[in-house]
């Protein structure tokens, strides 16, 4: 399947730089003056690939992390360019006893929300979201991906209750993003596609701030070749 305009959603500079600067991707006007995200624009053949980074927080001088930015950079980005796809890359942690390995990067068949446990008739599910999301299994084994469970939260350390939420998906990464981004790609009714690449183990024994720091290079750098590739499989020749 092939796509005519793709908005590529990730947070952090150091995430996506490797890819704006293999795809020469040339920056853009903001979405909006009062927005943090920062814009590029490329073309993969007869694709138009639009990037988005979520951008440095303006009081903070961080990058705009966590699921808020990420929701509204994607209903700013659906708005202005009505993309016939969402494709969202970033980093994640993952389960060393669910086979992750650092750098290895994932497709995601499912998306939900690990931190809105709301235990009233009705907001269970809503809380959890379970977002639908776009897959191929033919072009991920291609890619030399596997499936995983994507599960969003706000933090990136992680409470016993976040474990044994974790912990009872087969396969599961943990990242600050995708539930933002698929909630909106629901609701405008676009196809969301996301990959994510580990930089730290859950249960590896190090702490998760001290390992994405360490990992956060070649994890990004991971993740590009498998956008690079992916982007070429679904983009039109
Ligand atoms: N991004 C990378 N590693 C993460 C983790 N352990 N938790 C949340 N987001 C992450």
């Amino acid at each position: 399947m092939t796509f005519k305009k793709i908005v590529l959603i990730m947070a952090m500079h150091s995430e996506a730089d490797p890819i704006r600067d293999a795809l020469e991707l040339e920056e853009m006007d903001k979405l909006h003056p009062s927005l943090p995200m920062d814009s590029y624009k490329g073309k993969i053949g007869q694709t138009e690939l639009l990037l988005l980074v979520n951008g440095v927080d303006p009081r903070f001088q961080v990058d705009s992390i966590g699921t808020q930015p990420a929701t509204l950079a994607t209903f700013a980005a659906i708005q202005a360019w009505q993309p016939d796809l969402i494709l969202n890359a970033g980093t994640c942690g993952a389960f060393k006893s669910k086979g992750a390995e650092i750098a290895k990067v994932y497709w995601g068949n499912k998306v939900i929300h690990h931190d809105r446990r709301i235990s009233i008739p009705g907001f269970k599910e809503y809380g959890v979201g379970d977002y639908p999301v776009f897959t191929d299994q033919a072009l991920a084994q291609k890619l030399e991906m596997e499936f995983t469970t994507i599960s969003s939260g706000n933090s990136l350390d992680m409470c016993d209750t976040d474990y044994q939420i974790l912990d009872q998906e087969e396969r599961v990464v943990k990242e600050m993003e995708a539930a933002g981004i698929a909630y909106v790609a629901e609701l405008m009714q676009v196809p969301y596609l996301g990959i994510k690449s580990v930089t730290d183990l859950v249960d590896g024994g190090m702490l998760a701030q001290d390992e994405f720091l360490l990992h956060l290079k070649n994890s990004s750098l991971a993740l590009q070749q498998k956008v690079l590739a992916l982007l070429q499989e679904i983009s039109i020749k």
